[in-house]
């Protein structure tokens, strides 16, 4: 009873912040995403008889406490649904940095949805999934499809709506997506505390709900029309907008450095030299900048000559899930 699966990390270009249903990870919005081909999640599951207990297992380290409960908590729920007793090893291998903001949970619980319930040979939809995937971590129910994914946050109190589709697949609209290291380090506020500080105590908050269907639509619409230039501005609009609602959170918090800003600052300038390109930033310092493929190596150049650019990882639309035999 094993089976691999591997899952690639996505990038929000609209934001997912906040929870109306913690327990579940249901999202007070939708959002839209881009699976990247770059950073990736490759994970085995095996359920056996001889455990008294899971195992857990990233990257050659057997992992305790906190972060095998996590993986526990999570099996349990397959187990629920697959209508299965017994205990599983997961052996998961990171090809993207962990906690880094480079959204290695949302390829991680991704891969584990497909690879767990492939190893008990459960049958299960996209959005069965995608279901599951968003319980293990919310972003990770838009990395079972590749290309461009939309996460609906759904209306139903079970959840049984809140799950992501395929706006376009991966060769649709090939764009380039400069994932920009300024800090190596682990973020201070991880997102999960970070989205749930800002729905409980920021004034901004509502301001972000109330403008989203707007940005929504014309990220949608974008999308399908492949017209770049209203993605970016949309995509870069929405980025700042999630970072306005941290610093009016109490107590306030804001997940930029120095390096941040130049990196921002350096996006601008190209723009305003005629070269399109826009960022996004998540929950941390880096910073993800989108541009043409045609104008990928410019943009690449220009933001290499600033001293705190330490990494550039060149990403374009990648895969969803795929199943590796074993
Ligand atoms: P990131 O920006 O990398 O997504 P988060 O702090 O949001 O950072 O998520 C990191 C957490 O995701 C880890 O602490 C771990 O619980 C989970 N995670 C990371 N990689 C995996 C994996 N391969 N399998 C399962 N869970 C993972
Ligand atoms: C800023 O999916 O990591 O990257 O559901 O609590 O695990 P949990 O949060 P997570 O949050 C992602 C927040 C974000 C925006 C996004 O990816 O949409």
């Amino acid at each position: 009873m094993k089976a691999t699966a591997r899952a690639h990390t996505n990038i929000a270009l609209i934001k997912y912040w906040g929870k109306r249903d913690e327990q579940l990870f249901l999202p007070m919005n939708n959002s839209i995403s881009i699976t990247l081909d770059r950073f990736y999640t490759t994970t085995s599951v095996s359920f056996r008889e001889d455990l008294s207990a899971d195992v857990f297992v990233l990257d050659g380290k057997e992992m305790g406490g906190h972060e095998r409960e996590k993986i526990s908590g999570f099996l349990n729920l397959v187990r629920r649904t697959a209508n299965h007793q017994g205990y599983a090893v997961v052996d998961s291998l990171n090809e993207v940095p962990t906690a880094a903001g480079f959204a290695s949970s949302a390829s991680g619980f991704a891969a584990l949805a497909a690879a767990s319930t492939r190893a008990l040979n459960f049958t299960i939809s996209n959005e069965g999934l995608s279901i599951l995937a968003r319980q293990g971590s919310g972003s990770a129910s838009r990395s079972i499809y590749g290309g461009y994914a939309e996460w609906h946050k759904g209306t139903c109190q079970d959840g049984s709506d809140s799950f992501a589709t395929q706006i376009l697949p991966e060769n649709a609209w090939d764009l380039s997506v400069l994932s920009v290291m300024v800090e190596a380090r682990q973020k201070k506020v991880l997102s999960r505390e970070g989205m749930r500080r800002t729905v409980e105590t920021s004034p901004f908050y509502a301001g972000w709900l109330d403008s989203l269907e707007i940005d929504l639509s014309a990220a949608r619409d974008a999308i399908h029309k492949q017209d770049f230039e209203q993605l970016g501005t949309v995509l870069e609009r929405n980025a700042l907008k999630m970072h306005a609602t941290t610093f009016g959170a109490n107590p306030p918090f804001l997940y930029w450095t120095g390096a941040t800003i130049d990196v921002m600052q350096v996006v601008q300038e190209l723009r305003e030299n005629g070269v399109l390109a826009y960022f996004t930033i998540d929950a941390g310092p880096n910073v993800k900048v989108i541009c043409q493929p045609a104008d990928e190596q410019v943009v690449k150049d220009r933001l290499l000559e600033l001293e705190c650019v330490q990494d550039i990882f060149l990403c374009h639309p990648g895969p969803g899930i795929h199943y590796l035999t074993t």
